[in-house]
């Protein structure tokens, strides 16, 4: 599967958000590659509305209905169309005790959680909590042009390891079909990218690359 998370680039925000699902559920249908699209929690009831793929939240706070000015709430993520979310991104991490409370709010309205991790060693602290998927992204190569798989592909082959039998997505970096290829034998169940399709001059060209990376 390929999660793409649309983060808060000006090109996958607002219209240009249900602009890029679009694009992914195009490719989805016409490589029957598994495409969901991490979103603004602004952007989940337009994008749900606008495609049949999943639409993820970027984060949902560790709370319950009631006064907390700012928080994402899990009923509302779900209400706008989200089917689940993911957690603990480099760019937002929770600390551990909020982590599984949220992963809890999650299980409890039946959303997905995919749970990210900087390596492998964070990635143990979390296999614990039996998240549905796991994502590992080392968060020095996040935006880059190396990517996890040719510059790390022991920490691919260590995560899938400590995974055991959760589903394992790793990314950094990755733009070409090699990236995705390389993931996929190592053992990956799939791979989460932003830049190198959200920033792409052909998001669509991009995306069919990265999609390629399964079929070969
Ligand atoms: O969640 C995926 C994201 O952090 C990877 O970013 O730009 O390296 O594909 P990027």
């Amino acid at each position: 599967m390929i999660i793409v998370n649309f983060k808060a680039y000006k090109e996958a925000a607002g219209k240009n958000a249900v602009k890029l699902a679009k694009i992914c559920e195009n490719v989805a249908k016409e490589s029957k590659v598994n495409i969901s699209v991490a979103v603004q929690a602004a952007d989940i009831e337009r994008v749900a509305r606008a495609v049949s793929i999943p639409v993820l939240a970027q984060h949902v706070d560790a709370i319950e209905p009631g006064p907390y000015t700012g928080w994402t709430l899990a009923e509302s993520v779900r209400d706008a169309g989200a089917m689940g979310s993911l957690l603990n991104h480099s760019e937002l991490k929770l600390p551990p005790a909020m982590l599984v409370r949220a992963m809890k709010r999650l299980r409890k309205l039946d959303l997905i959680s995919v749970v990210c991790a900087d390596n492998p060693s964070e990635e143990q602290s979390l296999v614990g909590f039996k998240p549905d998927m796991l994502a590992v992204e080392p968060p020095e190569l996040i935006g880059g042009k190396v990517s996890v798989s040719s510059a790390h592909p022991e920490i691919i082959t260590q995560s899938v390891k400590l995974a055991k039998d959760i589903p394992l997505l790793v990314g950094a970096g990755i733009h070409t079909t090699e990236d995705v290829r390389v993931a996929l034998k190592l053992g990956a169940k799939g791979i989460l990218v932003a830049s190198g399709v959200v920033l792409a001059k052909d998001q669509r060209k991009a995306l069919l690359a990265l999609v390629n990376g399964f079929k070969v």
